[in-house]
């Protein structure tokens, strides 16, 4: 019997050395230390053993149990306090890239033609986007049967309709020629609305930049100087013109400026349908009843007008061919510009 404990004894602390984590520790607990434990099944053999050897083997035995008993706590108590102390998390791992945020490519396109505008001395002046019947409509000439006054085209946002989301960034014209004294030199960049269809190529919401240039004996020729610039700067140098004349109520003449098609320059794409032009902006001479509206002397001054969309511009600087991309705020998109 003695030689069986010193067995069991040797085996304890071969096997304890070799514990690397708490599992091995819990089957080491399930060999030895349980009720049918081998050294539990020491004791039930004690019965055999004689009656002058009990008191020498019975005392082994406890020794053996109390030393493996106190073995077993030990590691357990290393173990715990080694799981505490370690964080839950491989240091050993990368580390994750800091996500850092960029300008829209709205704004980038907004940024970019305030920017060339401003090195030709051009203030930036901003409206309201709630507007008064009167600004959106009368002071810029519209007749009262103007067909853009329609509930089709205009989001009117109370019942007697005198209140409007601004259509256009126009209205801004007549708020800037109440408030400041020729030669005025203003550009007008902001959101407008549209009681519209969302489809791929037109938004309800969207913005546009506005263009004002009131002083005396101000004429056309400026306007395409001006205009001329701009498109060089903003579209490259090689571009080439083509005013067209057109109709707008709050300019007389009034002309639309198309470009080459930046894209394909001038040969033909689907961007430009083929036509290789592209349709870039209204513009003309303010009109008298315009000037009147925003207290200007059509008499002693002239001046000049402009308004451009951003967003089809945006289509084209980026290459996306849905307009509804663009606000959809999926960085998966606005991360690529
Ligand atoms: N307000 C016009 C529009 O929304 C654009 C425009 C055309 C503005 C001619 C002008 C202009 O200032 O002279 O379609």
């Amino acid at each position: 019997m003695l030689d069986e404990i010193k067995k069991i004894s040797e085996e304890v602390s071969l096997k304890i050395k070799k514990i690397a984590d708490e599992e091995n520790l819990q089957d080491f607990r399930l060999e030895y230390l349980v009720k049918k434990g081998k050294i539990q099944k020491l004791f039930e053999n004690m019965k055999n053993v004689s009656k002058e050897d009990k008191p020498l083997v019975g005392k082994e035995l406890n020794i053996l149990r109390s030393k493996t008993e106190k073995m077993f706590n030990e590691l357990l108590v290393q173990f715990q306090t080694q799981k505490e102390s370690t964080p839950d998390i491989d240091l050993t791992l990368p580390g994750r890239r800091g996500f850092t945020g960029h300008y829209h490519p709205v704004l980038n396109i907004m940024d970019k033609m305030i920017t060339i505008f401003k090195d030709m001395g051009f203030t930036i002046a901003i409206g309201p986007e709630i507007e008064d019947d009167f600004y959106n409509f009368d002071a810029l000439n519209f007749a009262p049967d103007h067909p853009a006054r329609d509930m089709q085209d205009t989001f009117f946002i109370d019942d007697k309709r005198e209140l409007v989301l601004r259509t256009h960034t126009s209205p801004v014209q007549i708020r800037v020629m109440q408030s400041q004294e020729p030669p005025i030199r203003s550009i007008m960049p902001g959101r407008v609305y549209r009681n519209e269809a969302i489809n791929a190529r037109s938004l309800a919401e969207f913005h546009q930049i506005e263009g004002l240039y009131i002083d005396k004996d101000v004429s056309f020729a400026e306007l395409k100087g001006t205009l001329m610039h701009f498109a060089r700067k903003m579209y490259g140098e090689g571009t080439k013109f083509r005013f067209r004349t057109s109709y707008f109520p709050f300019t007389e003449p009034s002309a639309e400026l198309d470009i080459t098609c930046f894209l394909c320059g001038g040969e033909g794409c689907r961007i430009c349908k083929h036509t290789g032009w592209l349709e870039i902006l209204g513009c003309g001479m303010v009109h008298p009843n315009v000037l009147k509206a925003g207290g200007i002397d059509p008499e002693k001054y002239t001046g000049y007008a402009f308004g451009m969309g951003i967003e089809r511009v945006s289509l084209l600087y980026t290459g996306i061919n849905d307009i509804r991309f663009l606000y959809d705020n999926d960085i998966r998109v606005l991360n690529q510009f």
